[in-house]
């Protein structure tokens, strides 16, 4: 298989959590950042909201400040979704917010504020473009049913299509200083499709490694060889991404507050506090990454909802980000209890066992009988008395064999928040 070099990843499987940013037009209607496929809009109807986009609340220091606080390392921002709006000043077009209500290059301001919290920039980059006059028709282009392909077609040209890209990506990688991480979104080859062939994905990420070699890039551009990393998306894999070696892959689920990634103003299946946290120390605990997603309102701020949740990884982070940075697999053979996760930090030799629901008043430590050489609960740095090889009793279970048995407080201190973590020193 042909490669084409790699990016850095040691920061990024370090870091583990990012926040995903998808904010473009499709703010304003509120339903979904894949309206114009899903309502079959054209680029006339869709022009009006071009013509009033103005985030008068736009303040990404504010967005910064909520995604550092909440633990995230690194984020990545749609400079361009699939509607095509580009949110920089792009040379090459004039379908970008300058020339919006907004007046301005917003790319520009969301990196100097992320830069400043000290978190890493990441740039989505949609392939798919449905408002570029080169992009021809295909089986998800929202006039899919309502022009006649061949005079849709006519005059349109793919190759200048992929010219326009390049030249886009150039000014991306090289206008806004060092950039970590490009993903491209994304391939649907085949009939009446687009993958490697349309996008010219070779010379796409020849350009990219040329410009920023160590960035990271995703392995949506449908040429094998050209990803650093792959990208579950609106789903958790119960276990680590393995190659067909069976080796670990370095991996970045994805995922949504809600359903939608732009702002959407009525969809209701957001999930709890409880399940955002779960699901950071489930990706880390397979040994991947969480980017997790906000879709910001058309005037510029992140809604209550999504305040909500960050606050609530904030919350927990405070007291537990030593469970995720750093942390990755357990090794191997060790299986958690019920209801359980482990992470583990190599570096320090420390396993974290994460409690999804708090057992009373033991928990059984398969594995670990010999190996502990001091436990606590990580939100008070209080001791947590085990128990090895123990008989039991009338007043207490029996231990396996070759399980530590930790005695476990009834009530949790408040630090604790939605999910408990012990700290296990391994000997
Ligand atoms: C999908 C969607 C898109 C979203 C992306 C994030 O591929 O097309 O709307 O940006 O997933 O992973």
């Amino acid at each position: 298989m042909a490669t084409y070099g790699h990016g850095d990843t040691t920061w990024f499987t370090h870091d583990r959590f990012g926040m995903f940013i998808h904010w473009g037009l499709y703010s304003m209607p509120a339903r979904h950042e894949w309206i114009r496929n899903y309502e079959q809009i054209s680029n006339e109807d869709y022009q009006i909201y071009f013509d009033l986009f103005n985030p008068d609340m736009f303040c990404p220091k504010e967005w910064a400040k909520a995604a550092r606080e909440a633990g995230m390392k690194y984020f990545v921002i749609t400079t361009k979704h699939h509607e095509g709006f580009c949110l920089w000043d792009s040379k090459y077009t004039d379908y970008k917010a300058p020339n919006t209500p907004a007046g301005r290059d917003l790319l520009r301001e969301v990196v100097d504020a992320f830069r400043a919290e000290g978190l890493h920039v990441g740039f989505y980059y949609s392939l798919i473009d449905w408002h570029h006059p080169d992009f021809t028709l295909d089986h998800i282009h929202p006039m899919r049913n309502k022009v006649n392909p061949e005079e849709f077609n006519k005059g349109r040209n793919l190759k200048r299509y992929a010219k326009y890209m390049r030249d886009q990506v150039t000014e991306l990688l090289t206008n806004y200083g060092k950039i970590d991480i490009l993903w491209f979104d994304f391939s649907y080859p085949g009939e009446n499709g687009k993958g490697r062939d349309q996008w010219e994905s070779e010379k796409l990420i020849k350009l990219v490694r040329k410009l920023q070699p160590n960035i990271i890039v995703d392995n949506r551009l449908d040429l094998p060889g050209s990803g650093d990393i792959v990208t579950p998306e609106q789903f958790t894999p119960d276990s680590c991404m393995v190659d067909e070696n069976g080796k670990p892959l370095v991996w970045e689920g994805c995922q949504t507050f809600s359903g939608s990634w732009g702002y959407h103003r009525d969809e209701a299946s957001w999930k709890t506090p409880k399940m955002c946290i779960e699901m950071l120390i489930n990706h880390v605990s397979r040994g991947g990454n969480l980017l997790m997603n906000v879709g910001p309102t058309s005037r510029g701020y992140l809604d209550s909802r999504a305040m909500d949740r960050l606050g609530a990884f904030a919350a927990w982070m405070k007291y537990h980000s030593r469970s995720i940075y750093g942390c990755g697999l357990a090794p191997k053979g060790l299986v958690a209890p019920p209801d359980c996760r482990y992470t583990y930090n190599a570096e320090r030799n420390c396993l974290y066992l994460h409690l999804f629901a708090w057992p009373f008043k033991h928990v059984h430590l398969n594995g670990l009988g010999d190996k502990i050489k001091y436990a606590q609960l990580l939100a008070d740095g209080s001791e947590i008395r085990y128990r090895v090889n123990s008989k039991g009793d009338a007043l207490n279970s029996a231990s396996p064999e070759n399980a530590a048995t930790l005695e476990l407080p009834i009530l949790l201190p408040a630090a604790c928040g939605e999910v408990p973590v012990i700290e296990i020193f391994l000997k």
